[in-house]
């Protein structure tokens, strides 16, 4: 029989929801999660895969990191690509000792999943939730549909980490709400291949082709990524031709040879930007894609949803020990912040590296200019490392 009424009512169970729980859990604060989805297409949803210090540091700390510092891949830096020339970004060097970690979202999902259910608090699979009431009283209300029965779930606290096209955004009345939004006039066509990466870190290339970049989720399996117009269908795309566009993308002088294997998935991925604000109404709160979303290219949004149920749970748990509200009244704004850094930093890594339909060759004569600008400067390659390999959380 599953609880009525919890604490903390989480909507959601991508690894903002996840996350937050087990912060949660590991401060003695009640929670209840709901995900709509079953696990088996939770674990295998194909999404990022570039964890900063922060969200490495928050998951050791909350005892979900024993098989991502196993099989986790420590990264240095990155390999920006234009002109035929690469020029590498040296994270530790130039951020006073910050780097990245490679390991892929679907991990931190099955990490996270099975601590909750063995040591958490309930986790319900298929529970989709379709309303969220009384935000702004004292007992908000979760509406849901379980095992074919609809449901209630009231809550001390809710928090939507629903993701871009959940429900709990609409708990925040449009007067109150405002969203800001942007839409890229291209997409990605993203491959995971069988074959060791070609390169030990992370390339990312602009050429007059279009923008491609090059990762991987092991020693053995790549992730590879090309910008295609808006509206592409992945089966206009062989593998062959996949590979030759790769290969033309990441062309560099010298004897640089991208490695073909077979490719065992293959999606078209969107661009946009969007951020809500503000993150908090009454008693029900946004975290993660629930309230922004940011093109890929800067990886952040793993690492935002992780950064607001950081602040989140450190709000709730100062709530319980101490009965001061005064971090979950400073959650939105805590957290905008930090969002506004991402959203810009992830706008520019886009626009620098891509080319829009129609591009002026202005345009990109300037974005050659940033790059060119970013090899002959400390200061430029700085500042884009700090933004790559995470500003601290709060
Ligand atoms: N009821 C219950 N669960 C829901 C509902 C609903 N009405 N709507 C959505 N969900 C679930 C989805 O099935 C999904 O599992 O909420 C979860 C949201 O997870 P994510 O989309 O992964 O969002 P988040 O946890 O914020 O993680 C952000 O995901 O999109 C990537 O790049 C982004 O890596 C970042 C991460
Ligand atoms: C990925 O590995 O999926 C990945 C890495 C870096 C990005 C985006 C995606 O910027």
């Amino acid at each position: 029989m599953p609880k009525t009424h919890t604490t903390v009512g989480i909507i959601g169970g991508g690894p903002a929801g996840l996350l937050l729980a087990r912060l949660l859990h590991n401060s003695g604060i009640d929670c209840v999660l709901l995900e709509s989805r079953d696990r088996a297409y939770v674990e295998q949803r194909q999404r990022a895969g570039i964890l900063e210090q922060g969200t490495v540091d928050a998951l050791r700390e909350s005892g979900a990191a024993e098989r991502l510092d196993r099989e986790g891949l420590v990264h240095d830096g990155i390999e920006l690509r234009w002109n035929r020339r690469a020029h590498r970004i040296d994270f530790p060097a130039l951020t006073g000792g910050r780097r990245v970690w490679v390991y892929a979202q679907t991990e931190i999902v099955k990490d996270l999943i099975a601590l909750q259910l063995t040591y958490g608090a309930p986790l319900l699979f298929e529970a989709a939730v379709h309303a969220v009431e009384g935000a702004d009283t004292e007992e908000p209300l979760i509406r849901y549909t379980h095992e074919g029965r609809d449901k209630t779930l009231t809550c001390d606290y809710v928090v939507g980490c629903d993701g871009f096209h959940g429900v709990a955004r609409t708990a925040i009345p449009d007067g109150v709400k405002r969203t800001y939004e942007h839409a890229y006039p291209y997409s990605w066509l993203g491959i995971l291949a069988d074959v060791p990466p070609s390169c030990d870190e992370l390339i990312y290339a602009h050429s007059p082709r279009g923008f491609a970049l090059h990762s991987m989720r092991s020693p053995t399996v790549s992730r590879l990524y090309l910008q295609v117009p808006n509206g592409t269908d992945p089966a206009n795309w062989s593998d062959e031709r996949i590979w030759d566009e790769l290969e033309a993308r990441f062309a560099v002088d010298g004897d640089w040879k991208l490695r073909r294997g077979p490719v065992t998935a293959k999606s078209v991925l969107p661009m946009r930007s969007s951020v809500t604000e503000p993150m908090r109404y009454g008693r029900v709160f946004l975290a993660g894609d629930a309230a922004h979303i940011v093109p890929p290219t800067g990886a952040k949004g793993l690492n935002l949803a992780a950064a607001d149920v950081i602040v989140l749970a450190r709000a709730f748990a100062r709530l319980k020990d101490t009965g001061s509200a005064e971090l979950l009244d400073a959650y939105s704004d805590t957290c905008l912040r930090r969002v506004w850094r991402a959203e810009h930093f992830s706008y520019f890594m886009t626009t620098a590296l891509h080319t829009d339909p129609g591009q002026s060759p202005f345009a990109t004569r300037l974005q050659l200019s940033r790059l060119d600008r970013i090899a002959a400067s400390p200061h430029a390659a700085a500042e884009l490392a700090e933004n790559y390999a995470g500003l601290p959380t709060v």
